[in-house]
């Protein structure tokens, strides 16, 4: 049977035994990031990248794609072939539905689905210092593709910019849907094919929950 001391002594034991081990491999003369230093003269452990460092696959050298400029100038047409592209989009139907579920998720509550600046937060919400712009004017249907981006990449007027919530390549889908948008409330009915026509005349589909005939 152990002795009452003998736990005691196993303890001590243990101790010494701990203590003779070398731990100098693991406590080593290194930096934890984010912490102060006594090293450089700085005195941040952290090092700033050198200066021009640019990730693997960031660079952003196409001016057009990113900027919506070519040598300072607002670009007419977008660039669609490399947006389609970045967006892994075959169709330029798959394109347009991009830019519609992205309009609709930032765009709509402020501008409307269709564009008109009577989204709900128009209606009901903040009371904007200025209304949110309606696509549908002259001004609007005349500037160049470049302007759109532009805005949704820098904001306008009292516009936020939605540049940290929009990728380019979105924000290019999201150009070409309002221009979708654009064309679709100022479009002649002799635009529609004739097989189709008749279709205008239907009533407007209702908001009505599916199955729900408001009997
Ligand atoms: C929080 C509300 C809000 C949201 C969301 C919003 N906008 Fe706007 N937008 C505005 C307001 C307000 C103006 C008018 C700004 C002014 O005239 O100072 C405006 C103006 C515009 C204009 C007109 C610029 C001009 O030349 O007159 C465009 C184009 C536009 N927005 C596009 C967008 C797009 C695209 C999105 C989505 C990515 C978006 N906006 C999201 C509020 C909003």
């Amino acid at each position: 049977m152990m002795s009452k001391r003998g736990p005691w002594i196993l303890v001590a034991g243990l101790t010494l035994f701990a203590a003779g081990c070398h731990t100098d491999m693991w406590v080593q003369p290194r930096e934890e990031a984010q912490m102060e230093s006594q090293f450089f003269a700085d005195g941040a452990a952290s090092r700033p990248p050198v200066l021009g460092t640019v990730a693997v696959g960031s660079v952003r050298d196409d001016e057009v794609f990113f900027t919506g400029r070519q040598n300072g100038q607002l670009v007419r047409e977008m660039p669609t072939r490399q947006a389609m592209e970045a967006l892994n989009v075959a169709t330029y139907r798959a394109f347009l539905n991009k830019g519609r579920e992205r309009f609709n998720i930032y765009c709509a509550p402020c501008h409307g689905q269709v564009g008109d600046g009577e989204g709900m937060i128009a209606q009901r919400g903040l009371n904007l210092r200025r209304p949110p712009g309606n696509y549908h004017t002259d001004r609007l249907r005349e500037m160049p593709d470049g302007h759109f981006y532009d805005v949704i990449t820098n904001g306008f007027g009292v516009m936020f910019s939605y540049a940290s919530r929009v990728e380019p390549a979105e924000r290019w889908a999201i150009v070409a849907y309002i221009r979708a948008l654009q064309l679709s409330q100022s479009a002649d009915p002799n635009m529609v094919p004739p097989q189709e026509r008749e279709r205008l005349d239907a009533p407007a589909p209702t908001n009505a929950p599916h199955g729900d005939t408001g009997h």
